[in-house]
């Protein structure tokens, strides 16, 4: 299903994005890596940029080809950073990258957000989504979170709920519907990838292993490069504005427990 495409990914460097693109080669695909980071190994193609900044994001796509597939937007940090730089890599980056590739990307082609189920709260807080959402292009990151009082500690579950409202407002978008460009979202639970790691210092050893027990076990990186692709592929040409939970059944657990059925 990915023979001969061209996908631009991003986080390549590690975790889920390195196994992404493994996966992806393997498949048949052509991978242009993306990260702030050199990877490993791997990854034919390569482009070291920084998602967290406008220029950096230009830089970005002044080295893109003219064609393109599909767009995996899989960089992301933990929060521990600050809720700034959070909002700007998870977010405003991701967003003005996707809608600087747009034109780029062939009719029938895809755009994949990896979000979480930590921003599952989206609904709770539909109208700061809602005002955080409207800000066009890439802001001054620094002076949204001053002008809407966001502390810190919001920063990764507010940028993964602005990035499931964003898929649903982007798949009828005029820049990607009207060139029949779908934007779906994959949404894992914990995933052992070096990010865990700081989400355990974020949120703590117990919210996280709560969430794994509850499915038995962490996902791993493997676990969620597949679904990540076949909403890349022309598999999934009817699914668009979706999001797909890639969790062991967690969201599953906690909707059970929360509406009590
Ligand atoms: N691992 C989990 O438990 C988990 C759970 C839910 C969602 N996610 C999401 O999955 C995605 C991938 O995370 P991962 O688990 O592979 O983590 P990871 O830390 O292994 O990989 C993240 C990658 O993003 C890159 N990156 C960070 N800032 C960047 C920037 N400014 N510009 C370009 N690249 C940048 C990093 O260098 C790194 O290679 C993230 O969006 C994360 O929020 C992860």
């Amino acid at each position: 299903m990915l023979f001969g495409k061209t996908i631009l990914l991003t986080g390549v460097a590690s975790g889920i994005g390195a196994r992404t693109a493994e996966l992806a080669g393997q498949m048949g695909a052509e991978v242009i890596g993306v990260d702030v980071r050199e990877p490993m190994g791997g990854s034919a193609a390569f482009i070291k940029g920084d998602l967290s900044t406008a220029s950096g994001v230009a830089e970005i796509v002044a080295q893109l080809p003219v064609r393109l597939d599909a767009l995996a937007n899989v960089a992301g940090l933990s929060g521990s950073t600050g809720i700034a730089s959070t909002l700007a890599v998870n977010f405003y980056g991701l967003r003005a990258l996707s809608e600087a590739v747009a034109p780029r990307l062939r009719e029938g082609g895809a755009v994949v957000n990896v979000a979480s189920i930590a921003g599952y709260g989206w609904r709770a807080n539909l109208e700061r989504a809602k005002s955080l959402t409207a800000i066009d292009g890439f802001p001054e990151v620094a002076a949204v979170v001053a002008e809407h009082g966001l502390k810190d500690e919001e920063g990764y579950p507010l940028s993964k709920e602005l990035l499931l409202l964003w898929t649903m407002r982007a798949a009828h978008q005029a820049l990607f519907k009207n060139h029949g460009i779908r934007v779906n979202a994959v949404s894992p639970g914990p995933v052992e990838t070096p990010i865990l790691k700081q989400f355990r210092a974020v949120l703590g050893d117990a919210r996280v292993d709560s969430d794994i027990t509850r499915v038995g076990r962490a996902g791993t990186a493997a676990d969620i490069a597949p679904a990540v692709l076949f909403l890349c592929s022309d598999g999934a040409r009817w699914i668009n504005g979706a999001n797909l939970a890639v969790d062991g059944g967690l969201e599953a657990s906690i909707n059970a427990e929360v509406l009590g059925f």
